[in-house]
């Protein structure tokens, strides 16, 4: 017997409350739990930019040979474009490689994989708390962790002080994993000040940064979401960046990610690509090609491109519009103050909510929250908000 000692897994504690909360036969269910945008008909659509991209490439689509290792050219050169600004030389210069790799999620691993099967580095540093699967991804390629303060509980902030001075025992060499922004569960993300002192920071420690791009244009727009990426890069020669198109783009199940490796030079990134490739060919061999073209379709034709920067705006919008909302919901039904929610950036709400009310939401109300007592914003309507509001306020004052 080969499978018998086999102790049954947990389920994920994020994508298991999607499967939870299909099951529930409440009618007034919600479902905050995964980071998956929903309309205000509770509906995650496709978006109209992407719908028209898809009709331009089924009439030209000439082939389904395999795409490169590291996948179209043209997909990384976008790619850079949108990671560093459309007039910054790293776009073309030779010294930063982009790898396709299915979703944000593939793109760190693959990353995690290259580290440590090249000897890069051993240990990497994940701020408290983080997206619950990133312990996992870099745990699984063979890494170390280690935990450094992110969020100030009591006072619903950043807890910066805190977060450099852990940081301080970080050893040359090593990793640190960061959100560039709508932090993931918090919703904190640094200031423009703030990510000048980590820029300055990570470059004096010589720390090695692997930046997790999973919302660009969920905070505060495609640019000003780019500020911290951008910064660590005048100050640090060497950067990893794994981004994501399923969340802007909404392709959440076409799985397109990117892996972008910079480096100090031209010679060093032509031999980091040649590792990048192997750790791919070993992983995926070569990447999905349907939400790459898509990719490409409509950042390189100008009307597909407005088109996308409008639903992406609409999008961000009305997540904002619901953190609005649901604190003034919570005012008026004396739930206390949750005015904090609304400072918070991206799909991501850490509303403060103990495990146990959590779960009594879940239990009596049909309302799905991740543990941490993470809400995605993006699942709240103007039909559901009174119902979420209510129970929200009836679990906190028992
Ligand atoms: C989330 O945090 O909910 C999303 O990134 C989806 C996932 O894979 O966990």
């Amino acid at each position: 017997m080969f499978f018998d000692h086999l102790e049954l897994a947990p389920a994920d504690p994020i994508l298991g409350l999607t499967d939870a909360y299909k099951a529930d036969t409440n009618p007034k269910k919600i479902n905050l739990g995964v980071g998956v945008y929903q309309n205000e008909h509770g509906v995650t659509p496709v978006l109209k930019c992407v719908k028209e991209a898809e009709k331009l490439l089924l009439e030209t689509e000439t082939t389904k040979s395999y795409l490169p290792i590291t996948g179209h050219p043209e997909y990384g050169r976008l790619t850079r474009e949108l990671l560093f600004g459309s007039e910054s030389p790293l776009v073309s210069d030779g010294r930063a490689v982009t790898c396709h790799c299915p979703g944000g999620t593939g793109a760190l691993r693959i990353a995690a994989d290259f580290l440590y099967q090249q000897h890069v580095a051993s240990r990497v540093w994940i701020s408290d708390p983080t997206w619950g699967n990133h312990f996992q991804i870099i745990e699984a390629a063979g890494l170390k962790t280690e935990r450094y303060p992110y969020y100030d509980r009591a006072n619903h902030s950043l807890a910066f002080d805190r977060m450099l001075d852990t940081l301080e025992q970080a050893q040359e060499g090593d990793v640190v994993l960061l959100h560039a922004c709508c932090h993931n569960p918090t919703g904190m993300d640094p200031t423009p000040e703030q990510w000048d002192e980590i820029a300055s920071f990570l470059a004096r420690k010589k720390l090695l940064p692997l930046i997790d791009f999973a919302y660009q244009g969920f905070g505060k727009g495609l640019e000003e979401d780019a500020y911290g990426v951008r910064k660590i890069l005048e100050r640090n020669s060497e950067v990893l960046i794994a981004s994501s198109f399923s969340k802007n783009f909404g392709m959440y199940n076409e799985r397109v990610g990117a892996l972008t490796c910079v480096c100090a030079n031209k010679d060093a990134c032509v031999k980091a690509t040649s590792q990048i490739k192997l750790t791919v060919r070993c992983a995926i061999s070569n990447p999905p090609a349907h939400g790459e073209k898509v990719v490409i379709n409509v950042l390189s034709n100008p009307d597909l491109r407005s088109m996308w920067e409008q639903e992406l705006k609409e999008m961000r919008e009305r997540m904002h519009r619901m953190r609005l909302l649901l604190a003034d919901k919570l005012k008026a039904v004396g739930a206390g103050d949750f005015d904090f929610i609304t400072t918070q950036n991206g799909m991501f709400s850490f509303s403060g909510l103990s495990k146990e009310q959590v779960e009594k939401l879940r239990a009596e109300y049909g309302i799905y929250i991740v543990g941490s007592g993470r809400i995605c914003v993006a699942g709240i309507n103007d039909e559901n908000v009174d119902y979420l509001a209510n129970a929200i306020a009836a679990v906190v004052k028992e």
